[in-house]
Order: C-alpha cells, then sequence, then structure tokens
C-alpha cells in the first residue's frame, strides 16, 4: 500500500535512497564495474551502441548515450519509434539496449526485433524479470528499482539512469577504442553517496513552496545542456503528464532559435545544471529574466547562476555526472506537489497506462 503517503507517486520518490542503493549494490568492486550474469570483456568487439527506448525511459537512455560517447564509443540513442526511419547502419558489432521499465512497450520490442533482425546483439535493461524484452534480448540487466505502481515514472528513472551510467563503464572497459572517462575513480565513489546526497534533497527540498508560488503560470519551460538537457526534458514531461500544465523542455541553446517568443512573466524557467559545459545555461536563461521570466536555478549551489536566479532547488555537492539525477528529483516533487495542489488524480492521469502495449 501508499503507506504514510497521499500517493504511490510520492511514496516512489522516497523509496529513492533504497532503490538506488540497490541497483548499485554489488556492481562496483575495486573501482570496476560488474554486472552479474556478464563476463567481462563481453562488450570487447562492440563497435556501436544504439540506445533504443520511449517516454522516460528515452531521457534515461539519452543520459547513458551522453556518457558513452564521453568515452569514444560511437552511440546513437533513438525513440524506439522512430528506429526503422532513423536508425545507422546495424551489423554484429553493433549492441542494440533496450531501456524499457515494464519491458512490454510495443514500440521497444519492435525496434530491438528490428535491430535483432539487421545482426546486432541485443541487451534489455529493463526493471521486470521475466518481462518480454528481458526473455527476447541475448542478454539483460536489471535496474532493481522494485514496482513501481504510479503511472509517472520516478525512481525507475533514476535506477535506468544509474544502471545506463554504469554500462557505459563497462562497455568502456571492454572495447579496445575506448578511452575510459579520467576522473571514473571519483565519480564511483560519488555514485556510492548518490544515495544520502538523494535523502538529503527530499529532506530540505522547497519544491512544495515553489509550486505554489508558480502556480497558474502559462507555460513552464525547462531548460539544460548536455546531460541536463536530458533532465530538462524528462522535468517538462512529468510536470505536463501529472499537472496537464503546458510543459516544455529544451536545449539551453535552443531557446533563442524560437521558443524565445513564448517567455513572458507567465513563463517560469527551471534551469537545470550540473557544474560542466552549463554556461549556455546560464546566458540562455538570463536571456529569458530580461523578457521577464522567472528563472529558477536548479543545481548545486557553487555556480553562477545561482547568483542570477529567482528562485532555488538546491542540490548537494556531488560530481557532475550524478548532480542532473538529484535535479531531477527536485523536479519529480514539483511536478507531484503542483499535481497536488491542482488537485488531478496523480497516480492515475487520464488517457496514461503504465505499460504501452500497442504501436
Ligand atoms: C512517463 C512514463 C512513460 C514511459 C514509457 C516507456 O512517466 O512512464 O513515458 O517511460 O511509456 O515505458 P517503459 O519504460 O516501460 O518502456
Amino acid at each position: 500500500g501508499k503507506g504514510e503517503y497521499d500517493h504511490y507517486m510520492l511514496k516512489e520518490i522516497h523509496n529513492q535512497p533504497t532503490s538506488l542503493s540497490n541497483t548499485i549494490e554489488g556492481r562496483i568492486e575495486d573501482g570496476d564495474v560488474a554486472f552479474e550474469d556478464l563476463a567481462a570483456g563481453s562488450f570487447e568487439d562492440i563497435e556501436t551502441v544504439q540506445f533504443v527506448a520511449c517516454g522516460t525511459s528515452y531521457h534515461a537512455a539519452m543520459y547513458g548515450a551522453q556518457l558513452l560517447r564521453a568515452t569514444g564509443v560511437r552511440t546513437e540513442v533513438l525513440r524506439a519509434s522512430e528506429y526503422e526511419s532513423m536508425t545507422g547502419p546495424v551489423d554484429e558489432a553493433t549492441l542494440a539496449v533496450a531501456v524499457t521499465q515494464s519491458g512490454e512497450t510495443a514500440d521497444t520490442l519492435d525496434a530491438v526485433r528490428e535491430a535483432a533482425d539487421r545482426g546486432a546483439r541485443t541487451l534489455a535493461v529493463t526493471n521486470v524479470v521475466g518481462s518480454t524484452a528481458a526473455r527476447e534480448a541475448d542478454d539483460a540487466i536489471y535496474i532493481r528499482a522494485g514496482p513501481e505502481v504510479g503511472v509517472a515514472a520516478t525512481k525507475t528513472f533514476s535506477s535506468q539512469a544509474v544502471t545506463l551510467a554504469l554500462l557505459t563503464q563497462r562497455i568502456a572497459a571492454d572495447v579496445p577504442s575506448a578511452t575510459p572517462v579520467e576522473d571514473r575513480a571519483t565519480m564511483l565513489e560519488e555514485l556510492q553517496r548518490l544515495p544520502e546526497h538523494v535523502e538529503s534533497v527530499l529532506e530540505t527540498t522547497d519544491a512544495d513552496d515553489l509550486a505554489r508560488e508558480t502556480l497558474d503560470s502559462e507555460s513552464y519551460f525547462f531548460i539544460g545542456n548536455g546531460l541536463s538537457h536530458s533532465v530538462a526534458l524528462e522535468g517538462a514531461l512529468k510536470f505536463k503528464e501529472i499537472t496537464y500544465e503546458h510543459a516544455e523542455g529544451f536545449a539551453a541553446g535552443q531557446l533563442k532559435h524560437g521558443p524565445l517568443a513564448l517567455v513572458t512573466d507567465e513563463t517560469p524557467v527551471f534551469s537545470i545544471y550540473t557544474g560542466i559545459g552549463d554556461e549556455k545555461t546560464r546566458t540562455n536563461a538570463i536571456e529569458a529574466q530580461s523578457r521577464g521570466a522567472p528563472i529558477v536555478a536548479v543545481g548545486p549551489d557553487d555556480h553562477p547562476l545561482v547568483e542570477v536566479a529567482d528562485a532555488r532547488l538546491a542540490v548537494p555537492d556531488t560530481h557532475p555526472v550524478w548532480a542532473g539525477l538529484l535535479a531531477n528529483v527536485q523536479l519529480q516533487l514539483l511536478s507531484y506537489h503542483a499535481a497536488k495542489q491542482l488537485d488531478r488524480p496523480i497516480d492515475k492521469p487520464r488517457n496514461l497506462a503504465k505499460s504501452v502495449t500497442v504501436e
């Protein structure tokens, strides 16, 4: 049951310190990443990795794809419904990774079957043991988030992003041409502190007040660059899904190429940053602010965006790779509290299903 919580969504948001500990448990050994059932060296013949996914899982896939690209491995990330029309060349040296919480999403199953037909090796990254994706793929890795009842994916996004981050380090260790990221040891150390950092976000968040202050806005914008771009897209998806308010996520630098026309004092701009490659986010946030938009800085304290922001959703100091996931927890809480104040049916938003088994 929901226990002390009003909704499953809030319970699942608060479960993240535990679900993330489960995701990480036993997978970092002496500074190396290990997955049960996947022998070291098992990716040594892989030259290209394709991530395929839908919705929130696609945003987690974007997160993982960027980390893999940083190691020099050729990487694509494709919306599963676009797979056939968008894929690059596929052969035996291609690893197609289906990222799917349920393991039953029709579009994702279709894409990974198509990749297999073209010769790719397939890997399912899923939450559900025995799901179709897990059974059909050559290999499966479980995100171990535990059951998620709320239609809006929350703890499973966090566990997917962490699992994919670990997977990228596993792949990079195997692929001969890949260069593991320089500060990998620090990155993995900080990952082990992620559950306690999430706990501290849950204990100190101002998301409830901020949701009240920004309620009745015309539209809600979420911007970020690099890793924060995927968090911006996820923040906007969650917000529209459960509040029924209009929300959009953008790569920060794209704001001036059109969306800026919509920016007024009625459109708060949630600006997500991690501490690397955020200069575009700062300059574009300031641009929106000069058109009257309130700027909410979502990220760690020590950053130039904090000085210009009108409001804050703060996260603890951590490695930049994990900061976006902490920012995402703040945005989950923002969406939750906004939806609650609007009296929406949070756990079962209209027109949506937990698992989308039709194309
Ligand atoms: C959003 C949400 C959906 C799913 C998408 C894919 O909160 O839950 O966007 O992420 O339908 O589902 P899975 O991960 O089961 O393939």
